[in-house]
This record gives structure tokens, sequence and C-alpha cells, in this order.
């Protein structure tokens, strides 16, 4: 893994801990699960491993799953893998119960499961918008109705809910998408009221662009067109730092730090790891 990131230390910043991770079988999912387990976190990593309809860019596999799986043990952390829809809150609740009594508790929750489809207003269609939200919000939601309890029985915890750039910015071309991702910081935010008195922080990630899947150009092909058709609109997507892009394991560092000890007093914060976009 790279040194330009800083993810090769390995400090016991989370010893101990238990971790749920979902969308981990890849991108920002398996790079939070991996540098929280090069701190000494055990993990439970959920995802669908399969298409979702309107979607452009590939799916997630069971072997991608499989490989996360095989990097944590790799750092002789205990994985347990899940493969689960986190828009059904039932079969989540099974599966995560499961998994925390079988590694013994839970102690950080990164509800990272996430889709975009991209398209200008009048091209996106009922089911996309249905879809976007329905994984981004209500699986975020599900996400934190069956990890919450866990925390809470434990004495304290720390939930981090991956929003977004577009959690904090009106981004063109991406309407569902903006909307969930907005509507998770609001979430969040109630969460790390009503969960405060029980130790548990809840902060929110808001990634610029991440290399991974979801902006290969298959993800942002409908940008091309979009852009042409509202040029005024291409500065909204300016970075105030030299690059383009981050790299997963940027996020992972700021999740890391809002799971360990060191963001003790931080909750209802809205982290931002975006190379200053959301600045403009
Ligand atoms: N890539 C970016 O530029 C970017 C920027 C800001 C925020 N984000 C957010 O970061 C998070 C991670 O995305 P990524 O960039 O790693 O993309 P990704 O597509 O590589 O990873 C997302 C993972 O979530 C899984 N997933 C999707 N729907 C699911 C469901 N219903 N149940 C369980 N798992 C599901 C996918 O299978 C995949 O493994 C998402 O919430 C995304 O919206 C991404």
């Amino acid at each position: 893994m790279s040194d330009t990131t800083g993810t090769t230390s390995r400090t016991g910043r989370v010893q101990g801990k238990i971790a749920l991770v979902t969308g981990a079988a890849r991108g920002q999912g398996r790079a939070h699960a991996v540098r929280l387990a090069q701190e000494g976190a055990d993990v439970i990593l959920v995802d669908i491993c399969a298409p979702i309809a309107g979607v452009p860019y590939l799916p997630a596999t069971e072997d991608d799953l499989r490989e996360t799986v095989k990097a944590v043990e790799a750092l002789d952390r205990r994985a347990v893998s899940v493969v689960a829809d986190v828009r059904d809150q039932t079969r989540l609740r099974a599966a995560v119960d499961d998994a925390v009594a079988e590694l013994g508790g839970l102690d950080i929750v990164v509800a990272n499961a996430g889709i975009m489809i991209a398209g200008q207003w009048h091209e996106i269609t009922e089911q996309a918008f249905r879809e976007v939200v329905e994984v981004n919000l209500f699986g975020t939601w599900n996400t934190l109705m069956v990890g919450a309890p866990h925390l809470v029985a434990r004495g304290g915890g720390s939930i981090i809910v991956t929003s977004s750039a577009a959690g904090l910015k009106g981004l063109p071309f991406l309407s569902p998408y903006v909307a969930s991702k907005h509507a998770v910081l609001g979430l969040a935010r109630v969460f790390a009221a009503e969960l405060a008195k029980d130790n548990v922080r809840v902060n929110t990630l808001h990634p610029a662009g991440v290399r991974t899947e979801m902006t290969s150009p298959a993800g942002m092909a409908a940008y091309g067109e979009a852009f042409a058709a509202n040029p005024r609109l291409v500065g909204m997507y300016q970075t105030l730092l030299d690059a383009e892009t981050t790299e997963p394991e940027d996020q992972a560092n700021a999740v890391l730090f809002l799971a360990s000890d060191e963001s003790r007093f931080v909750t209802g914060n809205a982290m931002t790891v975006d190379l200053g976009t959301t600045q403009y």
C-alpha cells in the first residue's frame, strides 16, 4: 500500500475493537476494513456482491469480498464476511447479530455501501431515483438500526456514515445521489444527538472523487453529454488542491481517525476529504 497515503503504520490505534463495514467487497469499503485491521481491529464485512438495476458500472463479486477477507487475515485480524443487501433490514440484522456474537461485540460501524446513477435531471427515471435512495438512504438507516444497539450495549462506540461532497453541495447530474447524500447527513446528525447519552459518536465522511469502480468511465458516462449541454456547471466540480481525485486510502485514514479514541470528543461532525471542492 502507498506510503504517500500514510497507510503503512501499524500502531494499534483501534487495537482490540470490532468494526462493521458495509460495501466492503472493494473500493473504499475494502480500504476502510484493511486500514482498521492494520491498526488492530477485527472486522465484519458486508456486501451485496450483485448488480443493482440501473447502475452502469461493474458490480462487486463474491471473489472481491473474499479478497477483502484475505487482506484482513493477512494482517492477523479476524474477518467475518456476509453477503447481504443493506436494503433488507431483517436479513442484515440476523447476519450482523450472528457475526457480532461470533467476534464478541461491536465498537465501530462504517455505513459505507452506496450506489451512484448519474444523468441530467430529465434523464433520471423513477426507478433510478428509488434505487439510489433505497440503497444510500434506507440502506444507511438500516445499517444504523442494526449496528447502533450493539454499540449502546457495549457502553459506547463510533459510527461513520459515508456521505459525499454531494452531501454538502448540489452537484449537478446527480439528483438522486445528492438527495440521498444530503439526507444521510441529516440522519447522522439526529443519531449523533440521540446517541450521545450512550457514548456513541456519529460523524459523516464527505469524499470528493475517489478512484473506485463508481468513478470508472462506465460510472461517469453520462457526464460528457451533460457537461456539453451545461458548460457553466463544469466549475462546480473544481478542486482547490492540485489533484482531480483521491485514493480509497485517503478516505480510510479519515475513517480510522473517526473510529479511534483520538476523536473521542468529535461527534456530529461532517468531515470533508474532498480536495477543497466543497469550498467552491
Ligand atoms: N467514488 C467516489 O468518487 C465517491 C465519492 C463520494 C462518496 N462516495 C461513496 O463512497 C461509498 C463507497 O463507494 P466506492 O467509491 O467505494 O464505490 P464501489 O462501487 O467500489 O463500492 C461500493 C460497494 O458497496 C456495495 N453495495 C452497493 N449496494 C449495496 C447494497 N444494497 N448492499 C450491500 N452492499 C452494497 C457494492 O457492491 C460495492 O462493493 C459509497 O457510499 C459512495 O456513494 C464515493
